[in-house]
């Protein structure tokens, strides 16, 4: 496995590679991570895995200067199973100011949009600059982030880029919670309680397999018996998997976001109506 640090260096590392397989992260790698490696594998002969804190991302009062960075240790957890890593510096990739930004539609601006102000446009001109410096025939992402997985299909999408997007399973610890690199943020009592989350994504599923359709009744409950734990609620919401739009479809995906003190928390699940 090769560590690289420039888009020179990469480039002439990666010009005989006909089939790379690529899985863009921000380091602190969890089994989540590694699953992703794995499925990579079987999309291209050459795996590459980057790592880099992007700060477009990150909003002023946000975590980027906490963020843990870890190359060391990331690097022996990709040992085996990536080729290249891509570890950059925000030099390499900003070496001049960004001015140039991928302008997203209004869903962007929603969920978890609306609590991280221009976080998704951050995210999607970063994850357009790393395809073109990596040329990727397939890219895979986390079903956790399922709105920033929607949003770069829609990139993908109507920038008619030749990449192939594959969105991978939620990987959870045996408690239920997904893991998370920001998982690592909560105390011992806030860790406790956190599965509670994906329970209450389980019992929304429940309510409406069983018939129950009051889709607003539903998500208000939710919100209440997250609160009524201590949690700060960002939202819950039951949307169409294929639009993010409210529900008007069989195939269903209910989304949260919710902070345990200091730490953000996300999770979804995507489910059928029977
Ligand atoms: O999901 C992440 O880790 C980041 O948003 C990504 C896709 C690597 C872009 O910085």
């Amino acid at each position: 496995m090769q560590v690289i640090s420039t888009i020179a260096e990469l480039h002439e590392r990666l010009t005989d590679e006909r089939e790379i397989a690529f899985v863009p992260t921000m380091g602190n790698l969890h089994e989540g991570h590694l699953q992703l490696m794995r499925g990579a594998r079987k999309h291209g002969s050459c795996v590459v895995a980057s790592i880099f804190v992007n700060p477009l991302q990150f909003g002023p009062n946000e975590d980027f200067e906490q963020y843990p960075r870890t190359l060391n240790d990331d690097c022996a957890k990709l040992e085996g199973l990536a080729d290249v890593v891509f570890a950059p510096s925000v030099k390499e990739m900003y070496p001049v100011n960004q001015t140039v930004y991928i302008e997203l539609p209004q869903i962007a601006s929603e969920l978890c949009g609306a609590a991280r102000p221009g976080h998704f446009r951050g995210m999607a001109t970063v994850v357009l600059k790393l395809f073109n410096i990596v040329q990727p025939d397939v890219a895979l992402f986390g079903r956790k982030d399922y709105q920033q997985l929607f949003l770069v299909r829609l990139m993908v999408e109507q920038l008619n880029l030749p990449i192939a997007i594959v969105g991978c399973e939620t990987v959870r610890a045996e408690d239920g919670l997904a893991l998370s690199s920001r998982n690592q943020y909560l105390s011992d009592s806030e860790r406790a309680m956190a599965p509670f989350l994906y329970q209450t994504l389980k019992s929304i599923k429940q309510h409406m397999q069983n018939g129950d359709r009051d889709i607003e009744k539903l998500e208000r409950k939710a919100i209440e018996s997250l609160a009524g734990r201590g949690w700060q609620v960002d939202y819950v919401v039951i949307r169409n998997q294929s639009d993010l739009m409210k529900s008007d479809s069989e195939h269903l995906v209910i989304l949260v976001a919710a902070k345990l003190g200091k730490t953000r928390l996300l999770d979804n699940i995507e489910f059928d109506l029977l």
